[in-house]
């Protein structure tokens, strides 16, 4: 894992968005994986930005987000789908046939499970699969126990996640309980990662990930197994990190420059 601890949050963001400018500059007609939560707004902020004042072009990119809620049908305020659309997709020149995110109101979840992962198949993969974290270490909705073998399919979301998401809707909505999330080997087998956390109420997730046994306790921590993550992170999120100051000898000031 390539561990990027930069001077704050602004710097998180800016590198992430130019990784992914840069990528989508390089390959016009890439596959990428999207998240959505907290983290990703002002990343996908700022690539509108780049859109709009750069001309970065997205009309040949194909996206696959990692989750949506089930019960939630597209057009709902608090779906997935009208979140990306109302944060990103509105704002770029992304086909909307080409964006894919899983029905939450299918009449059977389970088969739009398995067809959301064929699908993903069928695109050739997943070229950079943007992820988040989640204060337990879930990435899409992997929460811990999930199988480190699973690929898309419904979850139940853990209580922390539930309390987590509560700020996303009005108080008198109740909260899904259920999602349908794309699994970690669907997550393992994209060409490369780039993760990003902020905050301190990441730290202890950020360090079982990068420090702790490989373990479904924590899900991210699967990623060790990937060859090619890059994690960028602000000195708050990397702060229980043991080996902090090894990760900025090798990238002082998080920047990521050849290492001989
Ligand atoms: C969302 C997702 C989640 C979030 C994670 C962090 O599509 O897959 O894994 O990335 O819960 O959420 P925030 O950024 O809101 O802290």
């Amino acid at each position: 894992m390539k561990v990027l601890i930069k001077d704050g949050k602004a710097l998180v963001v800016a590198d992430a968005a130019a990784r992914i400018g840069d990528h989508v500059s390089h390959y016009p007609d890439a596959t990428l994986g999207l998240a959505t939560g907290g983290t990703m707004t002002p990343v996908y902020q700022e690539l509108a930005r780049r859109h709009r004042e750069d001309g970065l072009s997205f009309a040949d990119i194909t996206s696959f987000n990692l989750d949506e809620y089930i019960g939630l049908p597209p057009s709902h305020p608090r779906s997935y789908r009208r979140d990306m659309e109302d944060r990103l997709f509105a704002h770029i020149d992304i086909k909307r046939t080409r964006t894919h995110i899983p029905a939450g109101d299918a009449a059977d979840p389970e088969a739009e499970a398995r067809t959301y992962e064929a699908r993903i198949e069928a695109a050739g993969g997943i070229d950079l699969q943007l992820l988040g974290i989640g204060v337990n270490g879930h990435i899409g909705f992997n929460e811990p126990s999930s199988s480190l073998g699973s690929t898309t399919r419904i979850k139940r979301l853990a209580p922390s996640t539930i309390e987590a998401n509560r700020r996303f809707f009005k108080a008198d909505e109740a909260i899904p309980t259920h999602a349908i999330t794309v699994g970690i080997q669907t997550i393992m087998r994209a060409g490369m990662i780039l993760l990003l956390a902020t905050g301190e109420r990441k730290a202890e997730a950020v360090a079982a990930m990068i420090e702790g046994p490989v373990s479904t306790f924590c899900p991210a921590s699967a990623l060790q197994f990937h060859p090619n993550v890059t994690v960028l992170l602000d000195p708050a999120a990397a702060s229980r990190l043991a080996l902090k100051d090894f990760y900025l000898a090798i990238h002082p000031n998080g920047e990521d420059q050849d290492l001989l």
